[in-house]
């Protein structure tokens, strides 16, 4: 259960003459937080932090991060151990339930996720609205949303059982749309899923496997798939999770809330960034044209930035992109992929930019990103399709915050409030008295 943060000191504000008290409270881990709650009632002002730089949300027991030493852990758990011993379902059960599941827990669990791999088949009517070119973000945007109209059931959110269900539906079901979504793409007939598969091996195969041809899998490929969804299952309160939790806060329908989630992720800023990554990668070319990107990149007046630097929370080298270039080694090993140019460039411009003053300085280490697109491009996907990747292992991050949200009596509708700078009040002027 929720609300377990302890008031351990209190802060003071004088603000216009007049002194508030505010409640300081330490969770279990990170910087302790001031509860401006009663600020405005206290003191008639409000607090301003565009981009949520210091501003925390909500209380959650779900993922920690510390940006600082590069530490994610999951209901407690470091992302590298989740990420060598267990597989993505487990972890999707971990992210919901708050524990790791027992043998029989799991068996239960991934029983269920099978029943409902299935799409209905109006569903697949949908793909047709679409250009055959169209990104595929938009096609997942649209379809997630779309599935809402098939199970109204799921808006009553007072039900946990409705609730679960419908979680389980969307994780069900994601790789099915995934899947579908890049078939139409390239123009190939949709394949249904087999329930006797594993999740990232019946994903894998409803994307590549052909009615012509026998499909082979390949089972590095199966487990650097898995990874890749490990990896990107939860990052706590991040642009598309608090877009999430925003729009399910006014009691929307979980997929359209969902839905809200996609879109917020589809943007180079945040999930988009493995596809602009690895477009950079093929823009620069070759090892030698490092230098110039990098001075672009440390430009003021050039808007390029480094694909795959930086990160809002983290200060150091994010802790999944270590597992990822593993991962990525793995897979060119086991698909027998020699003296990759991509690869080249990516190792040298990680090593260059590791020791460069100016990513230095600013900590910009790289993220997950930076390899999570060599992974998927080695894997077959084309680029357009990472950011549905992306999207497919962020579900389960999606709606275990949204469940917390929901279980928690603390939220209400999420409402942020602004200072206006616009025109003070004025009178209407007649258009034909306007000057
Ligand atoms: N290349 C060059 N300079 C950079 C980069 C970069 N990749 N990232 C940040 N900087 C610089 C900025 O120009 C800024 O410099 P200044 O202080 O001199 O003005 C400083 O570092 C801080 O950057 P901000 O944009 O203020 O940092 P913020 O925390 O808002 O942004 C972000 C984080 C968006 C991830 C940024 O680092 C970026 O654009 N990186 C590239 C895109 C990317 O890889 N995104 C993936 C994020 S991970 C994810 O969503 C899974």
């Amino acid at each position: 259960m929720i609300n377990k943060t302890k008031q351990t000191s209190t802060a003071k504000l004088e603000v216009k003459g007049k002194t508030v008290e505010l409640p300081v409270y330490s969770g279990t881990d990170g910087p302790d937080v001031v509860d401006v709650k009663r600020l405005y009632a206290e003191a008639g002002v409000f607090t301003l932090d565009p981009g949520f730089t210091s501003t925390g949300s909500c209380e959650s027991q779900i993922t920690f991060i510390n940006g600082e030493e590069g530490i994610l852990l999951h209901r407690g758990y470091p992302i590298d151990q989740l990420a060598e011993n267990s597989g993505f379902l487990e972890v999707c059960y971990l992210l919901l339930n708050g524990e790791l599941p027992t043998q029989p827990e799991f068996k239960a669990f991934s029983g269920r996720i099978t029943q409902h791999t299935m799409l209905h088949t109006q569903m697949d009517r949908f793909f047709d609205g679409f250009r055959r070119d169209s990104h595929p973000m938009a096609m997942l945007t649209g379809t997630v949303g779309a599935m809402s109209a098939f199970y109204p059931g799921a808006m009553d959110s007072s039900d946990p059982e409705e609730r679960n269900l419908a979680y389980i539906r969307l994780l069900a079901k994601m790789p099915t749309l995934a899947a579908r979504i890049y078939k139409y793409n390239i123009g190939q007939p949709f394949v249904d899923p087999i329930n006797d598969l594993g999740y990232a091996e019946n994903f894998l195969r409803m994307c590549f496997s052909i009615t012509a041809e026998k499909y082979v899998p390949n089972p590095t490929v199966i487990r650097a798939m898995d990874r890749l969804l490990i990896l990107q299952a939860d990052h706590e309160q991040n642009a598309s999770t608090s877009t999430v939790r925003l729009a399910g806060s006014s009691g929307a329908h979980p997929y359209a809330a969902v839905a809200a989630g996609v879109a917020s992720l589809w943007g180079p800023s945040h999930g988009g960034a493995n596809e602009a990554c690895l477009r950079m990668l093929r823009e620069i070319g070759s090892v030698d044209r490092i230098p110039e990107f990098i001075a672009r990149a440390k430009d003021k007046n050039d808007p390029f930035r480094l694909m795959g630097f930086g990160h809002r929370v983290y200060k150091n080298y994010d802790p999944r992109a270590k597992v990822m270039q593993q991962t990525v080694h793995e897979l060119m090993e086991a698909l027998e992929i020699k003296n990759s140019p991509i690869m080249q460039i990516a190792m040298e411009l990680e090593k260059i930019a590791l020791e460069d003053e100016y990513f230095v300085e600013k900590k910009l280490y790289p993220n997950v990103d930076f390899y999570s697109g060599i992974a998927m491009d080695a894997i077959g996907f084309p680029t357009d399709m990472f950011t549905v990747l992306f999207a497919l292992g962020r579900t389960v991050g999606w709606v275990s915050q949204l469940n917390e949200m929901i279980e928690d009596p603390s939220q209400r509708i999420g409402r942020p409030r602004q200072i206006y700078t616009g025109a003070a009040k004025r009178d209407f002027v007649p258009i034909q008295e306007r000057r």
